[in-house]
């Protein structure tokens, strides 16, 4: 039953090559959520999750990155703040995008895509047309963004997490001078409650951030960041992203001992976050791990043979996230100073960190947790009409309805 209803956001939010992840909220191509996508969207036609990513790809830029946005032409250019003028950056194919990125779940995406429906993937050379591109986006994370030199990826946004308000980016965005709020028109709050979305304080901070990036071209050696971090959930996501292109490597009779290298490097290096029975963001302007708990720390379930695995998850069981008792998994620790139940990455729970947790889950065989975690995923999603975010104590629906990657990873569970 799900399954339709799953099929009518998805086919309703898409454009001919890519996914709205809300025509409302968010009516461009998003980099993260296309990958979620990709991975739902793969049940109902394995050649459009072919499509979802391929056309993601055709937007990324010369030096590798693949942007967090990619503007559509048919949209007005005002209907997303900010938008196309702001960010100022064209590729050489002409394709307006932001210049900032989002996690790289893409190659596991790619890899889950293919699976299901090999024959499918190398009639239309799916793998030996994506995997070159994903092996320039990770070469851009490991060397550009390098920004610490601790063989970890940093972030330059809070919007490069994906997880824009969360706490632990509070002490770091608090030195950040606000750009004036007369300066911009937000457009999110004209679509979800103010309540439920981030501050205009917030949003301030986020526009001078991106300004000063866009006015150092994008450049990552000579912008002279003023937030930079080492995320968990970012670098986690590499090492699974860095897992699947091994895979990939091999079914197209290629060497994956450099992916598998890098995944070993990165997991031996993430251990540096690790305190207090979870992954910490470590901030690099004093070289300090935050001592804020949030979901991020725990997507690291999903690193295969993970050495922290055990005490991991005895944190997410804890009094912090209530692993098995909240709704899904909270974004934000339960018992911190900061918790609001509804605003955005403050507490409430999102569908694709449940579905990360999920897939780790099943990785540590923990397979009752796994099932329960699955059944709350797809009650959630069916009750909420594909809410973007959930209250943790209530499940009450927060932020977008019909949102894609809700839609496309209700599906994927309500298949495995
Ligand atoms: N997630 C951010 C937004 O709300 C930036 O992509 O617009």
């Amino acid at each position: 039953m799900i399954r339709s209803a799953a099929a009518r956001v998805l086919f309703g939010n898409w454009t001919g090559h890519s996914t709205v992840p809300s025509h409302s909220l968010y009516p461009h191509q998003w980099s993260w959520d296309s990958a979620f996508i990709a991975i739902g969207l793969r049940h109902l036609s394995p050649r459009r999750a072919q499509i979802e990513l391929e056309s993601l790809l055709g937007s990324q830029w010369s030096d590798g990155r693949i942007p967090h946005i990619s503007f559509s032409p048919s949209v007005a250019r005002d209907a997303y703040f900010p938008g196309p003028d702001f960010w100022q950056a064209t590729t050489s194919g002409g394709v307006e995008t932001s210049g900032i990125i989002q996690p790289p779940v893409h190659a596991l995406a790619a890899w889950l895509t293919h699976e299901a429906a090999p024959e499918e993937s190398v009639r239309r050379n799916f793998l030996p047309r994506v995997y070159p591109k994903l092996v320039a986006w990770h070469a851009y994370l490991r060397t550009r963004r390098d920004l610490g030199g601790h063989g970890l990826v940093a972030i330059v946004h809070p919007w490069e997490s994906g997880m824009d308000n969360s706490p632990a980016w509070d002490a770091a965005l608090a030195r950040v001078e606000p750009a004036p709020l007369d300066s911009f028109t937000r457009r999110d709050t004209d679509h979800a409650s103010d309540a439920d979305r981030p501050t205009d304080l917030d949003y301030g901070r986020y526009v001078q951030l991106a300004g000063t990036y866009r006015d150092h071209g994008y450049d990552d050696a000579t912008t002279p960041f003023e937030f930079a971090l080492e995320d968990p959930c970012f670098n986690a996501l590499l090492i699974a992203s860095e897992h699947a292109l091994a895979s990939i490597a091999s079914a197209l009779s290629l060497a994956p001992s450099p992916h598998l290298k890098a995944a070993a490097e990165l997991t031996e290096s993430l251990a540096s976050l690790f305190a207090d029975g979870t992954f910490r963001v470590r901030d690099l302007t004093n070289g300090e791990l935050v001592a804020v708990d949030t979901i991020a720390g725990l997507i690291p379930l999903l690193v295969p043979r993970l050495p922290q695995a055990t005490e991991l998850l005895a944190t997410a069981r804890g009094p912090r996230f209530r692993l098995g008792e909240a709704k899904l998994v909270p974004s934000y620790d339960l018992t911190g100073p900061a918790f609001e139940p509804g605003r955005y990455w403050r507490g409430p729970s999102w569908f694709n960190t449940a579905w990360l947790i999920h897939r780790g889950l099943t990785t540590l065989e923990q397979n009752a947790l796994a099932e329960a975690l699955r059944e709350d995923v797809l009650k959630l999603a069916a009750g909420t009409d594909f809410a973007e975010y959930v209250d943790p104590h209530t499940g009450e629906a927060r932020g977008a309805r019909d949102f894609s990657w809700t839609a496309a990873l209700a599906l994927d569970l309500e298949r495995s």
